[in-house]
């Protein structure tokens, strides 16, 4: 192969935060480990639910790649900082870091309740500033540089609604920019990825969305149609963008706002 075709993450170390998701289902985060697996990364899977991440290991296994399961909720400072020591335990170094959590809302400020904006703000925030806070030291020490992509949505610049998760993905841009000018001069880089809507497990799966059989046909439809390409996006679409943002590809790019929605936030056609 060209030399200059190589993406660079072979000998890589990844860890994912959030890369379980439900059964089989692909969720951005599992798609994401799955292709950093692939593309020659060993990936530490890190999930408050172990059980979800252990799937995802199996099926980095199946397609040969190399993987290791972490059960962690990383909203607490300790876990965050356990998932960190495991990485650089199990395979001695630490180059990525994809911050995939995130829980969506569906109310007005007027209708929401304080305890779930607390709650979105725990959960969308603190992951990527106490993740990053302890890998950032760790790739340090590994002494290549290094990767952090955080995962926000187009929510972030074309709310419709969803009112307060999108403050949070707001602030998932700012936090974004402000760590790639903190750690340029430490060789590490820091992007975001604002996806349009994605076929989920939590998606499908959320209460904002669920009716007795999960989302609808017409409302997946509609999703659909709301891209100038009138296709669905899969979490494949995300997991694509992170392992091209980790890679040597994408060496001169940090702080990048990188939108991934099939041209959605161009569109006014609803995206439901
Ligand atoms: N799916 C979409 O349409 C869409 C659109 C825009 C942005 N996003 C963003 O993409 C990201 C991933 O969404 P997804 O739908 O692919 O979900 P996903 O399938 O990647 O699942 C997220 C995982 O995070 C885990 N998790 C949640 N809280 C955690 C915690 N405290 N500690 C550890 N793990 C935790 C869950 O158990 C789940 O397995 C989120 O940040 C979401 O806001 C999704």
């Amino acid at each position: 192969m060209n030399d200059s075709l190589d993406l660079g993450l072979k000998e890589k170390v990844a860890i994912v935060a959030g890369a379980g998701a439900k059964g089989d289902g692909i969720g951005n985060g599992r798609a994401a480990a799955i292709l950093l697996a692939e593309a020659g990364a060993k990936v530490v899977v890190a999930d408050k639910d172990q059980e979800l991440a252990e799937k995802t290991v199996e099926m980095i296994n199946d397609r040969k790649g190399f993987a290791k399961s972490i059960g962690a909720d990383l909203t607490n400072p300790s876990d965050c900082k356990r998932v960190v020591d495991f990485a650089m335990s199990q395979f001695g170094r630490l180059d990525i870091l994809d911050n995939n959590i995130g829980i969506a809302s569906s109310l007005s400020v007027v209708e929401e309740t304080e305890e779930y904006w607390d709650r979105v703000m725990e959960v969308n925030l603190k992951p990527m500033f106490l993740m990053s806070k302890y890998a950032i030291p760790a790739m340090i020490s590994s002494g290549d540089g290094g990767s952090i992509v955080n995962i926000s949505s187009i929510s972030a610049t074309r709310p419709k609604g969803l009112t307060v998760y999108s403050t949070s993905k707001g602030a998932v841009l700012s936090l974004s920019q402000a760590m790639a000018v903190d750690h340029g001069g430490d060789g590490i880089r820091v992007n975001c990825i604002l996806p349009g809507p994605v076929y989920t497990p939590m998606v499908y799966a959320s209460s904002s969305y669920l009716n007795e059989e999960g989302m609808s046909s017409e409302q997946r439809l509609q999703r659909q149609n709301a891209s100038l390409l009138q296709i669905e996006g899969e979490g494949w679409d995300i997991g694509k963008a992170v392992v091209y943002l980790s890679s040597n590809w994408a060496r001169y790019i940090t702080g990048h706002l990188m939108i991934v929605d099939g041209g959605c936030s161009l569109s006014a056609r609803a995206r439901g």
